[in-house]
């Protein structure tokens, strides 16, 4: 299994190469990219790590050669916002960059299952997904927006309050990976009882966790560490399922049949060609349908961003910073 990272020099990228490092099954291969010269450098560094993962590690304008016979593609590349910024103020230069990338992935790992990682993801999805269709590419059961962030901090704020085990929680979460678009249902929890204060306070602070920490890091940056992990987490799942181990589930940003919107938060069940089905969101109480509708047309307007972005604009730049 060979997996790529894009943008694997910056903060998101050199944590998450150390956890794959760390926990790829043995004989993977972990290919690393970014502009950044430092990045073969990051490769030797961790290549001393006594684990049975290949790295090797590219710099330079061209991601061609990391991305050669590459099974999944996770691309970390882009700019993280500042205190005071929403995700979409990123969109403009993150869309460029990511357009690059997906050219570059459609011509040399046109197979591949695709992570994307670099916000705004409800934007940059659908955008990833139409330039993989204008290349002939796209198919729908391999590129995922990576929210597994969002159910990482949810667990962890909820073993806080309640004081349990985060292994016995898993709250879905549906919707989309911005302050008005994620969407926690605290009601298919059904172990654990909430005030509805607690409620209301815990989905504001899974809203606005990437924000705490952006605010935290005082411009130097947005989550990264906490984002690898996640990352890490989701890579593994896929690449277990890739390898076909039965009943994998995931939730991520995909290509929606939903009657919501045309991307969407899904629980997913994974195979070995990447989606296998997208399961139900489930029952939901009165107060989640109507947050679920109220999210919709910001969530709706998102993707007719990315998608109009991937449609109308035809550019080839190689050049893009790391997070
Ligand atoms: C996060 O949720 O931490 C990331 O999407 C980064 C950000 O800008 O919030």
């Amino acid at each position: 299994m060979k997996i790529a990272l894009l943008g694997a020099a910056g903060g998101i990228g050199q944590a998450l190469a150390f956890l794959l490092k760390m926990q790829l099954p043995a004989h993977s291969i972990l290919s690393l990219y970014d502009v950044s010269p430092v990045t073969p450098g990051v490769a030797v560094d961790l290549r001393h790590i006594p684990t049975a993962v290949s790295v090797i590690g590219y710099s330079g304008p061209d991601p061609t050669e990391a991305l050669q016979d590459a099974d999944i593609v996770l691309v970390a590349a882009g700019v993280p916002r500042k205190p005071g910024m929403e995700r979409n103020d990123l969109f403009k230069i993150n869309a460029m960059i990511t357009q690059s990338l997906l050219q570059q992935i459609a011509q040399t790992a046109p197979l591949a299952c695709i992570g994307i990682i670099t916000n705004p993801l409800n934007s940059l999805v659908p955008l990833a997904a139409e330039v993989l269709k204008q290349a002939q590419v796209y198919d729908w059961r391999k590129l995922f927006g990576i929210t597994t962030l969002d159910l990482t901090r949810a667990t962890t704020f909820i073993a806080e309050l309640k004081g349990c085990d985060p292994r016995t929680i898993t709250l879905p979460i549906i919707g989309g990976h911005s302050e008005q678009t994620i969407l926690p249902l605290f009601s298919q929890l059904p172990h654990l009882t909430f005030s509805d204060s607690e409620i209301a306070a815990l989905t504001q602070r899974i809203q606005q966790a990437g924000t705490e920490v952006v605010q935290a890091k005082a411009g130097y940056g947005s989550a990264t560490l906490a984002m690898a992990y996640a990352g890490a987490q989701f890579a593994l799942k896929l690449i277990h399922a890739l390898q076909g181990e039965p009943q994998v589930e995931v939730t991520a940003y995909v290509d929606s049949e939903a009657p919501y919107s045309r991307f969407f938060c899904h629980p997913l069940l994974l195979g070995s060609e990447g989606i296998a089905q997208r399961q139900p969101i489930g029952p939901l109480s009165p107060d989640e349908q109507q947050a679920l509708e109220q999210l919709l047309p910001t969530l709706k307007t998102d993707i007719q961003w990315g998608q109009s972005y991937g449609v109308n604009n035809v550019v080839d730049v190689k050049r893009f910073a790391s997070v």
